[in-house]
């Protein structure tokens, strides 16, 4: 029952690891239906298993998984692992993973529109009967965006609990923040024991990142809102009526898979409609990912999982949590920002961004400015970082400071610059971070600045410095908050673009939201910068990432679950993608943050959501559990493997005749055409479609194929009698082999668009040639 490569990947550790009995934690996959019948329980059978394999002291078991997964997790010696592998009821041994969680670490922009016409939805008890699971940093639920007020009860169907601990009474639980748990065996497997001046035993929030997260999703209306004054409005999740379940898996030193999966578990025996997760690694294949073995058992039981994208942007095969039955969430901007601007001696301005709000450098003062890299004592990278006591108070005092972006936080170099006795802080994008830029709650005047602007200043302070008579100087304007700003949205720079490291005929990310300075509630017990000296206390602060761009798609998807209660997981995915937008608005083409330049496919996917037209999608590619098990098969996944992630025993012949992993009834076709040196190249795609519009309608194709490809869809038109009625069309792509150097590849992307006249239905076509090394 060894599956090789999960062998193998125990084998890697045994190789690359001098500590092999140091014990470790794993996940265990059992097979269920062969528990003996002398073990009236699985956990009276998996403790025998593990004092079977080890007859001294029995390793401790830590979860015992049986809902999204069957199995335990338990911490082992490699030899215990390799044991219990070989035994004839195990199918396979995960060695544990560290995730993260998907904020850039450091609050920004802007607010949550109070969303097109979801808004409409206020008053209405619409979204009140759907559970959003927030598998997170946990929950602080004095905010009030989890009030209850006029709420109705919690829904009947509801198992789940509010387990109470640290901080955190029974009573913390209410119509709105319906469950609460929490999960850390796997956490202080690996690292000992927590420690609890700075962390809660409890569901409580000591990081802010899932409160924030679970606020955007579901958080009710709350006004005014603002972080320092910035962003003021109106603050509201996407489902503000929706009921909120915080399954807490994210601690200091990260989010262990053992207790991922434990959430995933919980979540979905609990009777979460949706599950929100704004938390990644490195990928691997499905069969060793916790997060994709436990999204898919969520999925199969009819559970939306949507998940963030990653911050590893902008450079590309960055996307994380890639699996098809997952909705991967990148980022966009929206149209607000925080404007403040350098301005230099010689008169210039550099735009750069801010959330600082306390008092303001003196009006109309120049100030010296020093770069960091030439104020140090020794090392004069580490100085131009910011780093700890990397810079010489002699030589910063009373002056700005510019500081490099890297290693330590942004607001953290803030604190250093003021320590130092600096009086403000420019922060400089490096290259690798282009003009991306995000806005932070600095603890002393600053702001950051784009690559290019960061280059400018440089250049004026090295020619400045020359000149005896005029030594540079800056100062910093603050703006405060900017709306109606154009263009928007944009793909944000960190946002983790395509190709998918993993499926390569899956288009990744599937779709972009707002993650860019997205303002959301926030405990007490964390400052706005972060950083442990910060002790501001703030109701609301403003943060970005794809951990942000997340929750709007899990709070959205709660809506369209709400309006369309029979909807697989795969037709709210696919509502959402057919619809999305690709144009910013001022109708252009969406650009890239990172480079200014037009953004692509493989930045946003099918494009940015778009929440009204989702609701009224027309026609839907669903997908049933058994698709994805083809899909596995034609992914070339062994049988253990598909088992592993699947739970069932797979027959894959069927799904080999019937094609490719391609086929998969995604609303994107992807295809990538290896080049050896062919010269035409074709493959098809089998789609199907079903009517969620009207009775009686009839959807014309319209075709835009990639440039230098052939495409053609086969009908050309589809004509539907009933609402439910299914059909198929066949879409075959053509091209010819491009010149390209060895291990290089070219992507270019068309669409494939069903318009009724009412509705239109498009889906991103995507062609890459590969030319093979
Ligand atoms: C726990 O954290 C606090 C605050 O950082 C620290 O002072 C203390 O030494 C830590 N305790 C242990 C046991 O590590
Ligand atoms: C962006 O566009 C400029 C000019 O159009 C081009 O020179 C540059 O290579 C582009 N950058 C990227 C990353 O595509
Ligand atoms: C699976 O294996 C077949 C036969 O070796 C190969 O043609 C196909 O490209 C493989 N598919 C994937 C997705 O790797």
């Amino acid at each position: 029952m060894l599956s090789l490569l999960s062998f193998l990947s125990l084998l890697a550790i045994a190789t690359s690891s001098s500590t092999n009995e140091q014990p470790r934690t794993f996940i265990v996959q059992v097979q269920h239906d062969s528990n003996p019948l002398i073990f009236p329980t699985h956990q009276q059978w998996y403790a025998s298993s593990l004092s079977s394999i080890s007859p001294g002291t029995a390793p401790l078991l830590l979860h015992i998984y049986d809902t999204v997964f069957h199995g335990f997790s338990a911490k082992l010696s490699l030899t215990e692992a390799l044991k219990l592998q070989a035994l004839p009821h195990i199918i396979a041994v995960i060695p544990e993973r560290v995730r993260h969680v998907h904020t850039t670490r450091s609050p920004q922009f802007l607010g949550l529109k109070t969303t097109d016409g979801v808004g409409l939805l206020k008053e209405s008890d619409f979204g009140s009967d759907l559970v959003i699971g927030v598998v997170d940093t946990g929950i602080w639920p004095e905010r009030q965006s989890f009030n209850d007020r006029d709420l109705g009860p919690v829904p009947s169907r509801w198992k789940g609990v509010c387990a109470s601990g640290k901080d955190f009474a029974p009573s913390s639980c209410n119509r709105k923040l319906i469950g609460a748990r929490y999960f850390c065996k796997g956490y202080e497997a690996t690292n000992g024991k927590m420690n609890e001046t700075t962390e809660y035993r409890s569901p409580r929030d000591s990081d802010g990142h899932g409160t924030h997260t679970a606020s955007i999703a579901a958080g009710r209306y709350v006004f005014p809102a603002s972080t320092f004054g910035y962003a003021r409005g109106v603050a509201a999740g996407m489902a503000p009526k929706a009921r909120l379940a915080a399954y807490k898996v994210c601690w200091n030193a990260g989010c262990y898979d053992s207790d991922i999966l434990a959430a995933f578990d919980a979540a979905v025996s609990d009777g979460v409609d949706v599950i929100s997760l704004s938390v990644g690694g490195v990928v691997v294949p499905y069969y060793l990912d916790a997060i994709a073995i436990g999204s898919f058992g969520a999925v199969d039981r009819g559970v939306f999982v949507s998940a963030s994208a990653g911050n590893g942007g902008p450079g590309g095969l960055t996307v994380t949590n890639v699996a098809p039955w997952v909705t991967t969430v990148g980022a966009g901007t929206i149209d607000r920002d925080f404007p403040a601007d350098v301005k230099l001696g010689n008169g210039k301005v550099i735009s750069g961004v801010s959330l600082y709000g306390g008092p303001g450098l003196a009006p109309g003062k120049m100030y010296p400015v020093v770069y960091a890299g030439s104020s140090g004592g020794g090392d004069e990278y580490s100085s131009s970082l910011c780093l700890d006591g990397s810079l010489d108070p002699k030589l910063v005092e009373g002056k700005i400071v510019l500081c490099d972006r890297g290693i330590n936080s942004r607001a953290a170099k803030g604190e250093v610059v003021k320590k130092a006795g600096g009086v403000g802080m420019i922060l400089a994008n490096g290259v690798f971070d282009g003009e991306g830029l995000v806005a932070d709650c600095h603890v002393l005047p600053a702001t950051a600045v784009g690559a290019s602007g960061g280059d400018e200043i440089r250049r004026y302070m090295s020619a400045a410095s020359k000149s005896k008579s005029s030594p540079p100087t800056a100062t910093i304007v603050f703006r405060g908050t900017r709306v109606n700003v154009r263009p928007a949205p944009v793909v944000a720079s960190f946002s983790a673009r395509g190709p998918n490291p993993e499926s390569p005929e899956i288009l990744k990310p599937d779709v972009i939201a707002p993650g860019l300075n997205i303002l959301a509630a926030w405990p007490d017990k964390v400052g706005p910068s972060g950083i442990p000296s910060d002790q501001r206390k703030i109701e609301f602060n403003i943060l970005s990432g794809t951990s942000m761009a997340c929750p709007h798609v899990s709070g959205l998807a709660a809506l369209l679950k709400a309006a369309h209660p029979e909807w697989s997981s795969a037709a709210i995915r696919s509502a959402l993608m057919t619809t999305a937008y690709t144009v910013d608005n001022r109708g252009e083409e969406m650009i890239d943050e990172s480079t200014g330049n037009v953004s692509t496919v493989l930045d946003f996917g099918a494009g940015h959501v778009h929440p009204q037209k989702a609701m009224n999608p027309g026609l839907i590619y669903d997908i049933s559990s058994f698709d994805y098990v083809d899909f596995l098969c034609n992914s070339n996944y062994t049988l253990t493997n598909i088992q592993v992630v699947t739970r069932r025993n797979a027959d894959c012949s069927g799904a080999k005749r019937a094609g490719h992993a391609g086929n998969l009834n995604y609303p994107s076709l992807t295809v990538v055409f290896q080049q050896y040196g062919k010269h035409q190249m074709s493959t098809h795609f089998i789609r199907t479609v079903t009517n969620v519009g009207d009775a009686n309608s009839v959807y014309k194709v319209t075709i835009r194929p990639p440039s230098g490809t052939a495409v053609t869809v086969q009908p050309e038109k589809l004509v539907f009698r009933r609402v439910g009625q299914k059909l198929n069309f066949l879409v075959r792509v053509e091209t010819t082999a491009v010149k390209l150097a060895p291990g290089a590849s070219s992507m270019k992307s068309g669409s494939i668009i069903w318009a009724d006249g009412k509705h239109t239905v498009t889906s991103p076509v995507v062609v890459t040639m590969q030319q093979p090394l």
